[in-house]
């Protein structure tokens, strides 16, 4: 079946390929996005960046060396920061390999081809503006962006895209500059703050390792910048037991490497 063909959007919680089904395929890349759904899989996770010459780019780690061949295709280029190459540079090489030799060949998507193979899919999109303060002006470069190939219209705003940081600044000038778009803030700030966050964060999504059910329940009390409650998404949750007990406290959104194996312990399917 096609994303939510079964599930439809209305299940709680929804189950989000984080990196793509990166257990499955090579994280961040367009194979790890088939990946997801071909499993029937509608939310994929991913991590943007930027290169040298400015183009936009999806890949988790500040340095292009665990996930490619870098080391090999650029040898004395140490330490093979994202943005110190150009996406030309960045295209030649191979983030597949290191996954396994059936996915040899995979590259370091560009975002634009990245939303093309979203949309192709019909699957929804929770984009993590990565590293912010590396890359001054990023969030309106991602923006500009989204509303270039159709993700800002308003039929996609509210139930297809999340941008979410564990940067607050980062987060906040994403809301100020486009204040329709849902944004998620990851960590697990003190409950204290929630309510400043909450001007601007649609979501709040912390790592599973110290969620709480009443963590979650405080977070829901909170109505967020789209008069909506504060949602919970959290991660990165790789097994039965977890996911169970996270959807227990209440979450609305279950972050996993492994979402067929999510959705199985969850829905039985
Ligand atoms: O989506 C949550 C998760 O991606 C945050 O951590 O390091 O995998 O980007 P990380
Ligand atoms: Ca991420």
């Amino acid at each position: 079946p096609g994303p939510d063909a079964r599930a439809g959007s209305a299940l709680r919680p929804s189950v989000v390929a984080h990196r793509g089904a990166s257990a499955r395929a090579p994280e961040n890349t367009l194979e790890a996005v088939d990946a997801a759904a071909a499993l029937g899989v509608s939310w994929v996770e991913n991590d943007v960046q930027r290169t040298s010459d400015g183009v936009l780019v999806v890949i988790h780690d500040e340095s292009l060396r665990r996930t490619t061949d870098a080391e090999e295709v650029f040898p004395g280029r140490a330490p093979w920061k994202v943005r110190d190459f150009t996406a030309a540079e960045i295209a030649r090489l191979d983030a597949g390999s290191w996954f396994g030799a059936a996915y040899a060949g995979a590259r370091v998507p560009t975002l634009e081809e990245y939303l093309d193979r979203v949309e192709r899919h019909h699957q929804k999109l929770l984009l993590e503006v990565k590293n912010p303060e590396l890359y001054p002006g990023i969030e309106r470069e991602t923006l500009k962006l989204l509303g270039n190939e159709g993700w800002l219209d308003r039929r996609h705003l509210a139930n297809r895209l999340i941008v979410q940081s564990f940067s607050a600044d980062s987060l906040r000038t994403v809301h100020d500059l486009e204040p329709a778009v849902r944004t998620g803030l990851l960590g697990m700030p003190a409950l204290a703050d929630l309510p400043r966050f909450a001007q601007f964060a649609d979501l709040v999504n912390p790592s599973h390792t110290s969620l709480s059910s009443s963590y979650v329940s405080a977070v829901h009390a909170l109505t967020g910048p789209h008069g909506t409650t504060v949602k919970v998404f959290t991660w990165t949750v790789d097994d039965a037991a977890t996911a169970r007990a996270v959807a227990g406290y209440g979450v609305d959104g279950v972050i996993t490497d492994e979402p067929d194996l999510v959705r199985h312990a969850l829905y039985g399917y």
